[in-house]
Protein backbone atom coordinates (compact mmCIF):
# COMPACT_ATOMS: atom_id res chain seq x y z
CA UNK A 1 0.00 0.00 0.00
CA UNK A 2 1.71 3.83 -0.90
CA UNK A 3 2.34 5.55 2.07
CA UNK A 4 1.57 9.39 2.53
CA UNK A 5 3.79 11.86 4.38
CA UNK A 6 1.89 15.05 5.83
CA UNK A 7 3.76 17.32 6.59
CA UNK A 8 3.14 20.60 8.78
CA UNK A 9 5.21 23.72 9.65
CA UNK A 10 5.49 26.30 11.86
CA UNK A 11 2.62 27.52 14.16
CA UNK A 12 0.29 25.16 12.82
CA UNK A 13 0.72 22.67 16.43
CA UNK A 14 -1.37 25.82 17.46
CA UNK A 15 -4.30 25.62 14.90
CA UNK A 16 -7.59 25.97 17.33
CA UNK A 17 -6.19 28.35 19.19
CA UNK A 18 -4.67 30.67 16.82
CA UNK A 19 -6.00 33.39 14.83
CA UNK A 20 -9.25 31.09 14.54
CA UNK A 21 -10.81 34.18 12.27
CA UNK A 22 -8.32 33.28 10.05
CA UNK A 23 -7.67 29.38 10.54
CA UNK A 24 -10.83 28.08 12.04
CA UNK A 25 -11.08 26.05 14.85
CA UNK A 26 -10.22 22.37 14.16
CA UNK A 27 -7.28 21.43 15.91
CA UNK A 28 -3.84 19.86 13.99
CA UNK A 29 -5.25 16.53 16.12
CA UNK A 30 -8.50 16.58 14.02
CA UNK A 31 -7.16 16.93 10.85
CA UNK A 32 -4.59 14.02 11.34
CA UNK A 33 -7.49 11.88 12.51
CA UNK A 34 -9.83 13.10 9.40
CA UNK A 35 -6.82 12.54 7.15
CA UNK A 36 -6.17 8.82 8.77
CA UNK A 37 -10.10 8.20 8.33
CA UNK A 38 -9.95 9.43 4.39
CA UNK A 39 -6.61 7.80 3.50
CA UNK A 40 -7.97 4.42 4.75
CA UNK A 41 -10.74 5.01 2.69
CA UNK A 42 -8.66 5.69 -0.36
CA UNK A 43 -6.41 2.47 0.19
CA UNK A 44 -3.36 5.34 1.26
CA UNK A 45 -0.95 4.13 4.38
CA UNK A 46 -0.44 8.22 6.00
CA UNK A 47 1.83 9.50 8.84
CA UNK A 48 2.27 12.86 10.21
CA UNK A 49 5.31 14.87 10.72
CA UNK A 50 4.86 18.66 12.53
CA UNK A 51 8.09 20.97 13.16
CA UNK A 52 8.59 24.55 13.55
CA UNK A 53 12.13 23.86 12.93
CA UNK A 54 13.24 24.61 9.22
CA UNK A 55 15.65 22.08 9.48
CA UNK A 56 13.54 19.32 11.06
CA UNK A 57 11.60 19.76 8.24
CA UNK A 58 14.42 19.25 5.85
CA UNK A 59 15.15 16.03 7.46
CA UNK A 60 11.33 14.86 7.24
CA UNK A 61 11.33 15.32 3.72
CA UNK A 62 15.05 13.67 3.00
CA UNK A 63 13.84 11.01 5.11
CA UNK A 64 10.72 10.08 3.01
CA UNK A 65 12.73 9.07 0.13
CA UNK A 66 12.56 5.42 0.19
CA UNK A 67 9.60 5.16 2.97
CA UNK A 68 7.02 7.44 1.51
CA UNK A 69 5.54 7.18 -2.10
CA UNK A 70 4.24 11.05 -2.00
CA UNK A 71 3.79 14.06 0.20
CA UNK A 72 1.38 16.92 1.47
CA UNK A 73 2.96 20.28 2.85
CA UNK A 74 1.24 22.72 4.54
CA UNK A 75 4.72 24.76 4.90
CA UNK A 76 2.79 27.48 6.70
CA UNK A 77 5.36 30.68 6.38
CA UNK A 78 8.48 28.76 5.18
CA UNK A 79 5.94 28.52 2.32
CA UNK A 80 6.72 32.43 1.12
CA UNK A 81 10.53 31.97 2.30
CA UNK A 82 12.09 28.92 2.00
CA UNK A 83 14.43 28.09 -0.68
CA UNK A 84 15.80 25.07 1.09
CA UNK A 85 12.37 23.41 1.46
CA UNK A 86 11.73 24.00 -2.17
CA UNK A 87 15.13 22.68 -2.60
CA UNK A 88 14.59 19.34 -0.46
CA UNK A 89 10.86 18.36 -2.36
CA UNK A 90 12.78 18.55 -5.81
CA UNK A 91 16.03 16.42 -4.52
CA UNK A 92 13.89 13.74 -3.13
CA UNK A 93 11.99 13.66 -6.54
CA UNK A 94 8.68 12.60 -4.59
CA UNK A 95 5.19 13.72 -5.97
CA UNK A 96 3.88 16.64 -3.58
CA UNK A 97 0.58 18.43 -3.01
CA UNK A 98 0.85 22.12 -1.18
CA UNK A 99 -2.17 22.64 1.51
CA UNK A 100 -3.01 26.05 2.77
CA UNK A 101 -6.08 26.54 5.12
CA UNK A 102 -6.69 30.07 3.77
CA UNK A 103 -6.51 31.15 0.54
CA UNK A 104 -3.10 33.04 0.61
CA UNK A 105 -3.87 34.73 -2.39
CA UNK A 106 -6.42 36.84 -1.08
CA UNK A 107 -3.99 37.93 1.77
CA UNK A 108 -1.11 39.98 2.08
CA UNK A 109 0.97 40.39 -0.99
CA UNK A 110 3.87 38.56 0.91
CA UNK A 111 1.75 35.28 1.25
CA UNK A 112 1.11 35.69 -2.40
CA UNK A 113 4.51 33.99 -2.89
CA UNK A 114 4.88 29.99 -2.76
CA UNK A 115 8.33 28.37 -3.32
CA UNK A 116 6.92 25.19 -2.97
CA UNK A 117 4.43 25.68 -5.64
CA UNK A 118 7.30 25.45 -8.14
CA UNK A 119 7.76 21.96 -6.96
CA UNK A 120 4.19 20.82 -6.04
CA UNK A 121 1.70 18.78 -8.71
CA UNK A 122 -0.43 21.12 -7.73
CA UNK A 123 -1.48 24.02 -4.87
CA UNK A 124 -4.99 23.81 -2.57
CA UNK A 125 -5.79 26.67 -0.93
CA UNK A 126 -8.81 28.28 0.81
CA UNK A 127 -10.47 25.08 1.84
CA UNK A 128 -9.83 25.28 5.20
CA UNK A 129 -9.00 21.39 6.37
CA UNK A 130 -11.11 19.91 3.80
CA UNK A 131 -7.50 21.10 1.76
CA UNK A 132 -5.63 18.09 3.51
CA UNK A 133 -8.91 15.90 2.02
CA UNK A 134 -8.93 17.07 -1.65
CA UNK A 135 -5.09 16.32 -1.48
CA UNK A 136 -4.96 12.78 -0.31
CA UNK A 137 -8.18 12.90 -3.57
CA UNK A 138 -5.29 14.11 -6.09
CA UNK A 139 -2.55 11.71 -4.54
CA UNK A 140 -4.88 8.61 -4.21
CA UNK A 141 -5.61 9.21 -8.03
CA UNK A 142 -1.71 8.66 -8.74
CA UNK A 143 -0.96 6.03 -6.63
CA UNK A 144 -3.46 3.80 -5.82
CA UNK A 145 -4.36 1.17 -9.11
CA UNK A 146 -8.15 1.36 -9.83
C1 LIG B 1 -0.89 28.94 5.96
C2 LIG B 1 -0.75 30.29 5.24
C3 LIG B 1 0.60 30.91 5.54
O1 LIG B 1 0.71 32.17 4.89
C4 LIG B 1 0.77 31.14 7.04
O2 LIG B 1 2.05 31.65 7.32
C5 LIG B 1 0.49 29.91 7.83
C6 LIG B 1 -0.65 29.07 7.46
C7 LIG B 1 -2.30 28.35 5.77
O3 LIG B 1 -2.46 27.16 6.04
O4 LIG B 1 -3.23 29.06 5.41
O5 LIG B 1 1.15 29.64 8.82
O6 LIG B 1 0.04 28.02 5.41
Amino acid sequence: MSSVLVLNGPNLNLLGQRQPEVYGSTTLADIEASCTAHASKLGLEISFVQSNHEGALIDAIHAAKGTHAALVINAGAYTHTSIALMDAVASVELPMVEVHLSNIHARQAFRHVSYLSKVAIGQICGFGPRGYLMALDALADRLVPS
